[in-house]
């Protein structure tokens, strides 16, 4: 399976703070906003991933990732140079894609919880139709919103309805089978002059392909589209990680956990960041039995 990163927004709803640098790449509390659906998708066992970013940031991104090799993976990257929707990004990603099921990822969406891994590994064997997750919200006119009959099926879902049908919004998580690319290139698009996103959802849910996975309680699904809720995922993080002494999304940890670096390679990338504690917990891993 391949795994693409939208990252091609401008982050103007964070101007003057995402002026400089592309949202994506501006840290939430000690990494960069990317090493999060970053980790998504390593722990869903992916490691060629494409990075669709706007014309202005994509040097800074390949400054930030390079191409991968580095952690064990493959990083590619292409340009959206206008935002033409979420759906966009299947038509940008055509020749990347070719005949593999492919995950998306938004790079502004931060998930964590217990077993979040082991229920990306689930949905990332199927290779017919398509997997969203739910998660419960206050605000569900602010997303897509998935609606479910008395059997826990989805029977509808919406872009930004005025009136939700339910409280369960869909996440910046989508996984697609084959077909993807053929289904978005027959989407008009939106009254925003979007590809929309749901729109391709709507497909797969027509012809009874879209399953829905709920993100309970206690698990995390993180906003940084503003200044607050970017304070307060790096608040979250950063209280996680003094609590539980573990980093979250540290991506040269994942790479290490899933087996696509050595002990070695991981301790001489802790060098790099020797002299703080980021550094510093990569070389405690490394250093555990
Ligand atoms: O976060 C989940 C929500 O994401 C879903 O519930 C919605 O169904 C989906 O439409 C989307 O809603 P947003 O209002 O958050 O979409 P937004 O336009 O803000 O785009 C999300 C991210 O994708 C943002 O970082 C910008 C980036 N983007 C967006 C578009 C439309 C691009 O890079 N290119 C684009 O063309």
């Amino acid at each position: 399976m391949k795994g693409i990163i939208l990252a091609a927004g401008m982050g103007s709803r964070l101007y003057p703070a995402s002026l400089p640098i592309s949202k994506i790449l501006l840290p939430v509390y000690d990494k960069p906003m990317i090493y999060y659906p970053i980790t998504t998708l390593l722990l869903a066992g992916i490691r060629d991933i494409l990075i669709i970013t706007n014309p202005k940031d994509i040097d800074n991104f390949k400054k930030v990732l390079g191409d991968g090799s580095q952690i064990g993976v493959n990083f590619s990257y292409e340009i959206q140079y206008e935002p033409k929707g979420i759906a966009d990004s299947f038509l940008i990603a055509e020749d990347f894609i070719q005949n593999s099921p492919v995950a998306l990822v938004l790079g502004d969406n931060i998930f964590h919880g217990f077993g979040f891994s082991s229920m990306l590994k689930e949905v990332s064997k199927r290779d017919n139709g398509a997997t969203v997750f739910g998660y419960q919200v206050m605000d569900p006119e602010r997303f897509g919103v998935v609606e479910f009959d008395k059997s826990g099926n989805a029977v509808s879902i919406e872009e930004k309805p005025k009136n939700p049908k339910s409280n369960y919004a869909v996440t910046g998580l989508y996984f697609y089978d084959n077909h993807v690319v053929e289904y978005a290139k027959s989407l008009k698009p939106s009254k925003r002059g979007e590809l929309e996103i749901t729109d391709l959802n709507k497909i797969y849910l027509e012809k009874n392909k879209l399953k829905v996975e709920i993100l309970g309680r206690g698990f995390a699904w993180l906003d940084t589209g503003t200044f607050e809720s970017l304070l307060q995922a790096a608040n979250f993080v950063h209280s996680m990680e003094i609590n539980t002494g573990m980093k979250i999304s540290a991506i040269e940890e994942v790479a290490y956990r899933m087996g696509y670096i050595s002990k070695e390679r991981l301790l001489t990338l802790s060098d790099k960041y020797a002299q703080n504690g980021y550094g510093k917990y990569l070389k405690r891993i490394a250093n555990q039995v």
